[in-house]
């Protein structure tokens, strides 16, 4: 297995190419079942989540021809509408071929999922919303295994929680459904629009994109297109969180106005880290201050701090003026990092759904274990940050969610490479 090798305290200074967004190219992909014609797709990172989800689709008889950062998809009628557990233990978002599936077939069984162990990630508001549009579903063996009462009908559908990967699901079944569907209380991150923006240009009939209420008027059939995925803001933030915590200048490119706004919007309260726009696609970030402030946040759902940051910035926070508290309120158990940062003479500690932290002036490298995805770049920035030497093994997680992050920041004047186990 590779490892991570980085040798840390150098700042940061340089330019990086933020990736396609994979939170929005994985429901994009599983959208091409919903049509028999070619979707083509363009600055699809190059991740192993992604690959995942093309074996996943190829296994559904899909057609694939993928070369560098695009990718061509033409679904076909599958032999069995069935996804196995070997190839959807290993991402939960494989589940969200489970309402294409349904649309447009009628029926399918699909194994639960796995991914991230960062809690108990259940999939009842999926399976509810689709009862509510005349699934009847069965859980047997680990599957689950739906069909269609008579056709998929429209439904007004209001969630419980604003669950990204329910409204995705949903909202890709309903745009075959017969019918008007309403999802209220739908979650609004910005990879759900760029869902949407994709589906409407396969033909579909959606609005309310960005807003908690989508309204979905079924339509018969869905054409091919061309789709540029958007750049992830997941990957930017991190980033910008490795400037803050190591200073340092460095320019993000390949972004779009809408990501732009919102790590202005996002990083607004980080007083000590200088963020400027340069032009439409990229953005000039500088810190440089040796001592930042510490700072309170809760994470909650879109436009509200993403959950996805909470484990970076608990790292960057770990070298903070003063305390720090961070609560989680997406996942209950999204801390694997902290005994790794523990480990590295880190101050922190968890309180139920918060971790406190108290700042200290040094944290030093140590031999750590990746447990998440972003427990993993989390990881990387505390070693970016420490003082000596830090070795990450399992470092698979993070191959799953950052494209070439080692030669990213390596670019950038950070001392990391990666050892092929
Ligand atoms: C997506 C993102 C993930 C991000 C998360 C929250 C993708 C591929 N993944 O995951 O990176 O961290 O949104 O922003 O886009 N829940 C239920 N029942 C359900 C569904 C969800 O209880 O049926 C709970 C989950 O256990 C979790 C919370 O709701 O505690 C949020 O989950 P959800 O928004 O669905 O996240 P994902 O779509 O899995």
């Amino acid at each position: 297995m590779d490892k991570i090798e980085i040798f840390g305290g150098k700042p940061l200074v340089g330019t990086i190419s933020i990736s396609g967004a994979k939170n929005a190219a994985l429901p994009i992909m599983a959208a091409s079942l919903l049509t028999n014609n070619e979707i083509k797709l363009s600055n699809i990172p190059n991740l192993s989540d992604i690959n995942s989800m093309l074996k996943l689709l190829k296994s559904l008889n899909s057609n694939i021809c993928k070369k560098s950062e695009k990718v061509i998809i033409k679904s076909q009628k599958p032999k069995s509408n069935f996804a196995s557990y070997e190839l959807v233990r290993k991402m939960r978002a494989s589940f969200l071929v489970l309402g294409p599936l349904l649309s447009r077939y009628g029926e399918a069984k699909v194994s639960l999922p796995g991914g991230c162990a960062i809690g108990a990630r259940p999939i009842d508001i999926h399976l509810k919303g689709f009862e509510k549009m005349g699934v009847n579903f069965e859980i047997k063996d680990g599957y689950v295994i739906g069909k269609v009462k008579k056709n998929l009908k429209g439904a007004q559908i209001s969630l419980p929680f604003k669950s990204v990967g329910a409204t995705e699901n949903l909202l890709m079944a309903a745009t075959l459904a017969e019918g008007k569907t309403i999802i209220v209380n739908a979650a609004q991150e910005p990879e759900i629009i760029d869902l949407g923006r994709c589906l409407k240009l396969m033909g579909a009939k959606v609005s309310g994109l960005g807003t908690s209420k989508i309204i979905i008027s079924g339509v018969k059939k869905l054409m091919g297109c061309n789709y540029k995925i958007m750049p992830d803001r997941i990957e930017a933030g991190t980033y910008l969180f490795a400037v803050l915590g190591c200073s340092g200048s460095v320019e993000l490119v390949n972004l779009n106005n809408e990501v732009i706004q919102n790590l202005i919007d996002t990083f607004a309260q980080f007083k000590d880290l200088d963020l400027v726009k340069k032009n439409n696609t990229s953005i000039f970030v500088k810190s440089s201050k040796k001592i930042f402030e510490s700072v309170n946040i809760k994470t909650l759902p879109f436009p509200g701090f993403p959950t996805d940051l909470q484990a970076q910035l608990s790292a960057v926070m770990t070298r903070a003026k003063g305390t720090s508290i961070i609560e989680e309120s997406i996942f209950e158990n999204r801390f694997m990092h902290v005994a790794e940062l523990r480990r590295m003479g880190a101050n922190i500690l968890i309180k139920g759904s918060r971790v406190i932290i108290k700042g200290k002036k040094k944290i030093f490298g140590a031999q750590l274990m990746a447990t998440d995805l972003r427990a993993s770049s989390s990881l990387i920035i505390a070693g970016l940050m420490a003082e000596g030497k830090t070795t990450i093994n399992r470092v698979y997680h993070l191959d799953r969610g950052y494209e070439k992050i080692e030669k990213k920041l390596s670019k950038c004047n950070a001392n990391i490479k990666r050892i092929k186990g």
